[in-house]
C-alpha cells in the first residue's frame, strides 16, 4: 500500500444552510464516490474527503430569516446531510466539518503563514454599511442589479444569473438583504491575496494539464484574459475564523479562503482518528500525491485558481492532479438550484426510492460535458428496462435455474472449455477501467451494462433449458458460468450499485474474499456450494402523480388565472375494479356530466371496489392522459391523507356530476 500512488479525492464542501438535492450529487459526490469505491476496489491507495461548509454569509443569512444562531443552523444540516450522502451510499472516508477547531486553528496557521511571508496586502477601502442594521454589508447581505448583465437580485459576491464575480460596491441599487435599507459608504481595512501576482505560475501550471476537461480550462482561460484580479481574504462579519492578528476585532476570514483548507483540516482529522496524526502530511506535502477536487462548475476558479494559489504560496503542498467539475443537472427541464428553490432532496426521495436506483439514475444522467436532465419518467423506465429487464433478470433467471435443476447448488464444470464468456468479461473491465480512469462515468456505466447484456445473451445463445435435457454436463458447464459471471457482475457494478452488489453476494452465498477488481472474469465460485436465498433485486416500479414530489423550497405562488387552467368536476363513480398485480391501484370508470369517462387511481390499500361506486368525487378533468400499468387514465381524483389514511374527497350534499368546482 505504502509505495503506491497516493489518490486524494475530495468533493466540494456543501454549505450547511440547505438539504442536499439531486443537483449535487450530480454535480460532485456522485462522480466523486465512483471514482473512489472504484479506485478501492483496485486496491488503490486513495482517501475521500468532504465535511460541511459552515461559514460564510449565506449562512448567517438562514440564521437571522429562521431567527435562529448560526450554530443551530449548521447542526441542523450538517448532520442532516450527512446522513443523506450516508444512506445514498456516499462513501467519504471522513464527513467533517469546517467549525471544529482543527479547522479553525489549520487555517488561521496558514492565513499566518501568508502574512509572515509578506503575502498579504493591507488594504483600507470603501464598503457598504447599513446605518439601519449597524453593520457592514459583505457577499451575500447585499442585494442589487448586476453591472454586467443587469439581473435585479445580484447579490454581493456573485450574480447567479451570468455568473460574474461581484464586489458588494460594483451593485446597481443595492440594498441590505437584513433590513431593505439603503446602505451607505464607510471605509475598512481588510488583507488582500495578491491573486495577480500568481497569474503566470497559474497559467504555466493549467496549461501542462492537458487531459484536463475542456470546459474546465476553458474558464481559466477566460479569467486569465481578463486578468486575475487580488482578492479580499477577510471580511467584516462575526461568524467564520477569526483572523490570527492583532486589532482585528469584527473580522473573519473569507469563507473560500477558509472552506478548501477544510479538505486539509479533514484530513488531519481522519488521520488524528487513525492514531496516525502525522500523515495527512503524506498526502499534503507530498507533490506525487493525485489530488483530485470533484465540483460543480460554479466552483471552478475556487478550486482551479484561487486555492492552488493559496497552495503555491504556502510552498510544500500538492497542487490540482485534476479538476472533473461537471456541468449542472436540470429538473424535468427547469434548473435544479437550491438557491432558486427548486428541487427534489436527496432525503425525500430516499424515503420513497431505492438508493441504488436513484445513484443508477442520476449516473446515467451525469451533467458531463452539458446540462443534463432528471425526469420520473426515466426514474421509471431506469427501474423497469434496465435495472430490473436486464441486470435483475439475469441473476435471477441463473439463480431459478439453479434452484430448480441442480438442486440449488453450484454445479460442476468437468470439460471447462467454455470460457469464452469469461474473457470478454476480462477485456471489457478493462474498457470500463479506462472510463473511470479518464473521469467518463456516463461511459463507464454504458460499459458496464454491456457487460450485463452480453450476459443475458451468453444465457439466450447457451439455451440451459435445451441442454438441460439433451447434455447435462454442458448445461452444469453453461450454468456455472452463469454464476461466475454473477460474481464478476457483483464487482463490477459495485462502484455504481453498491447495496445491490452486496445482495449478489449474499444469494451466491460467497465471501468477500475475491471481491476486487482483478477477480472479474476468473472463476470464484466453488462447484457444489449450495445458493443462498434468492430475491427479487428491482421490483416493478410504477410512480404514481403524487410521488414525484419536487420539494419546493420555496413554493411557487401561482395567479389565479393559473388555477383557473384546472378544472376541476364533480364526477361519479359508476365501476370500479382492482388493477390486477398492482398493489395500489384501481381502475374507476366515472360519469362526468354527460361524458364518462376512465381514471386509475392509487387507493386499492384504502378502499374497497364495491364501496366506491355509486360516490361522488372531484377529479381534475383536464388532466393530460397518462398509462398506469399500461391502463389509460384521463384524470386525477382528488384525496387527502390523515394520519397515514388516504380519504377521497366527496362533496356535500346535492351538487350534479359534471358541476365545476372553483
Ligand atoms: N460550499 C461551497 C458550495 O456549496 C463549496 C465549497 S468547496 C470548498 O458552493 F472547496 F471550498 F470546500
Ligand atoms: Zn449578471
Amino acid at each position: 500500500m505504502e509505495n503506491k500512488t497516493k489518490h486524494l479525492v475530495t468533493a466540494a464542501l456543501p454549505y450547511a444552510n440547505g438539504y442536499l438535492h439531486l443537483g449535487h450529487i450530480a454535480g460532485a459526490y456522485l462522480p466523486a464516490d465512483l471514482y473512489a469505491r472504484y479506485k478501492r476496489l483496485r486496491n488503490e491507495n486513495i482517501i475521500f474527503i468532504c465535511g460541511s461548509d459552515e461559514h460564510g454569509t449565506a449562512i448567517e443569512m438562514s440564521a437571522m430569516k429562521d431567527k435562529v444562531t448560526p450554530k443551530e443552523i449548521i447542526d441542523k444540516y450538517h448532520f442532516a446531510n450527512k446522513k443523506a450522502f450516508e444512506d445514498l451510499g456516499i462513501s467519504f472516508d471522513i464527513y467533517s466539518r469546517t467549525s471544529n477547531e482543527i479547522h479553525h486553528k489549520t487555517t488561521q496557521e496558514i492565513f499566518l503563514n501568508l502574512y509572515n511571508k509578506g503575502y498579504l496586502i493591507q488594504k483600507t477601502e470603501k464598503q457598504l454599511y447599513s446605518e439601519k442594521d449597524k453593520r457592514f454589508l459583505a457577499d451575500r447581505f447585499v442585494e442589487g442589479t448586476c453591472p454586467i448583465c443587469g439581473y435585479e437580485e445580484a447579490r454581493g459576491d456573485q450574480c447567479e444569473n451570468c455568473g460574474s464575480n461581484l464586489s458588494p460596491l460594483e451593485l446597481i441599487n443595492p440594498k441590505s438583504k437584513i433590513s431593505g435599507d439603503t446602505p451607505i459608504i464607510k471605509e475598512s481595512v481588510n488583507y488582500y491575496f495578491p491573486l495577480e501576482k500568481f497569474q503566470p505560475e497559474l497559467e504555466k501550471w493549467i496549461k501542462s494539464k492537458t487531459n484536463w476537461k475542456s470546459n474546465v480550462k476553458n474558464y481559466c482561460e477566460g479569467w486569465f484574459k481578463t486578468g486575475l484580479k487580488d482578492r479580499a481574504i477577510t471580511r467584516d462579519l462575526d461568524w467564520g475564523v477569526k483572523v490570527p492578528l492583532p486589532n482585528n476585532e469584527g473580522k473573519v476570514i473569507y469563507v473560500w479562503f477558509d472552506a478548501p483548507i477544510g479538505y486539509i483540516s479533514a484530513t488531519k482529522e481522519l488521520f488524528i482518528e487513525r492514531n496516525e496524526p502525522e500523515k495527512w502530511k503524506d498526502y499534503w506535502c507530498d507533490t506525487k500525491t493525485k489530488l483530485i477536487h470533484f465540483i460543480g462548475k460554479d466552483n471552478i476558479i475556487f478550486h482551479a485558481i484561487f486555492f492552488p494559489a493559496m497552495l503555491m504560496a504556502n510552498v510544500g503542498y500538492v497542487l490540482a492532479d485534476n479538476i472533473p467539475a461537471n456541468e449542472f443537472l436540470n429538473l424535468e427541464g427547469g434548473k435544479l438550484s437550491k438557491s432558486k428553490g427548486h428541487g427534489i432532496l436527496v432525503k425525500d426521495i430516499l424515503q420513497e426510492f431505492n438508493p441504488d436506483l436513484i445513484r443508477y439514475t442520476i449516473a446515467t444522467n451525469l451533467p458531463e460535458n452539458k446540462d443534463a436532465d432528471f425526469s420520473w419518467d426515466d426514474f421509471q423506465i431506469k427501474n423497469n428496462n434496465e435495472l430490473a429487464a436486464i441486470l435483475g433478470n439475469f441473476i435471477n433467471r441463473t439463480v431459478v435455474f439453479v434452484k430448480n435443476k441442480f438442486d440449488n447448488k453450484i454445479p460442476e464444470r468437468i470439460n471447462n472449455k467454455d470460457v469464452e464468456i469469461l474473457e470478454y468479461l476480462k477485456k471489457q473491465k478493462n474498457i470500463v477501467s479506462e472510463c473511470y480512469e479518464n473521469f467518463r462515468f456516463r461511459d463507464a456505466l454504458n460499459e458496464t451494462m454491456n457487460a450485463v447484456r452480453a450476459a443475458n445473451k451468453y444465457f439466450n445463445d447457451a439455451e440451459p433449458w435445451k441442454a438441460i435435457k439433451e447434455d447435462k454436463v454442458k448445461c452444469a458447464e453453461i450454468i456455472n458460468n452463469c454464476l461466475q459471471i454473477c460474481h464478476s457482475i457483483s464487482i463490477l457494478i459495485a462502484p455504481i450499485l453498491p447495496n445491490t452488489s452486496d445482495k449478489i453476494i449474499k444469494i451466491l452465498n460467497k465471501d468477500k474474499s475475491d471481491f476486487s477488481w482483478d477477480k472479474i472474469g476468473e472463476i470464484c465460485l466453488k462447484s457444489n456450494t449450495e445458493l443462498g436465498e434468492n430475491q427479487i433485486l428491482f421490483p416493478q416500479l410504477e410512480i404514481k402523480a403524487e410521488e414525484k414530489f419536487v420539494e419546493a423550497i420555496t413554493a411557487d405562488e401561482i395567479t389565479v388565472d393559473d388555477f383557473k387552467k384546472i378544472k376541476l368536476r364533480v364526477a361519479k363513480i359508476l365501476e370500479c375494479e382492482l388493477v390486477p398485480k398492482s398493489k395500489k391501484l384501481v381502475k374507476l370508470k366515472i360519469k362526468v356530466g354527460e361524458k364518462e369517462k376512465q381514471i386509475v387511481a392509487g387507493i386499492s390499500e384504502f378502499y374497497k371496489p364495491e364501496e366506491l361506486v355509486g360516490k361522488l368525487i372531484i377529479v381534475v378533468d383536464n388532466l393530460k392522459k397518462s398509462k398506469l400499468m399500461g391502463i389509460e387514465s384521463h384524470g386525477m381524483l382528488l384525496a387527502g391523507k390523515i394520519n397515514g389514511k388516504l380519504k377521497i374527497i366527496t362533496v356535500d350534499g346535492e351538487i350534479e356530476s359534471g358541476a365545476e368546482v372553483n
